[in-house]
């Protein structure tokens, strides 16, 4: 298939994505303005257009709060690939959203070395007072969402959590709720 007609296959994969959106708010591109004016300076910066795939997810998630599957056909657009690469590579990796999370997004060590020093007792008292009940669920207001994840490399000062990008070390039951005063 020529590039250009694979431009215009993706072009009309994310209208029809758009168009998929019956009766919910259509999808907006991310890439336009200002945004756009910085991919096309990030574009500038690497030898390819497939090579920029992370930054212009991160832009979409910075943008948007995760990563929607229209975003997914947005980007594979820009960047000449097509939308089941781009699924590929967000599904790969754990740090893109492919769901709306909280303003918050709180990750919790539980590998065996900090499990073992109690942080199932830091995950169950971060879903009790964040109101999120659920591993993965968002609060009712929209402020937090907590998953467990794998070593965050901060094994001798358990349990280490992450806020958003802010790691915080050496937490316990007892400090959850003073931490999330923190986060309004
Ligand atoms: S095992 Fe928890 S930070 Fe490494």
């Amino acid at each position: 298939m020529s590039a250009q007609r694979e431009g215009a296959t993706q072009a009309d994969a994310l209208s029809h994505a758009s168009r998929d959106n019956v009766g919910e708010i259509p999808y907006e591109p991310v890439f336009v303005g200002a945004v756009r004016e910085e991919l096309d300076a990030l574009l500038g910066r690497y030898p390819n257009k497939m090579a920029a795939l992370l930054p212009t997810l991160w832009m979409v998630q910075r943008e948007r709060g995760w990563v929607s599957e229209e975003a997914m056909v947005e980007v594979a657009a820009l960047l000449e690939l097509t939308p089941a690469y781009v699924k590929g590579v967000v599904t790969f990796y754990t740090m893109y959203h492919q769901h709306p999370v909280g303003r918050y997004f709180i990750q919790v060590c539980t590998t065996s070395p900090c499990l073992a020093c109690g942080a199932d007792k830091v995950v169950e008292s971060l879903l009790g007072q964040t109101g999120c009940g659920d591993l993965g669920a968002t609060s009712p207001d929209g402020r937090f969402t907590v998953i467990e994840v794998e070593c965050l490399g901060a094994c001798g000062f358990a349990t280490p959590i992450m806020v958003n990008d802010e790691v915080i070390e050496s937490v316990t039951p007892e400090k959850v709720s003073q931490i999330l005063t923190r986060f309004k």
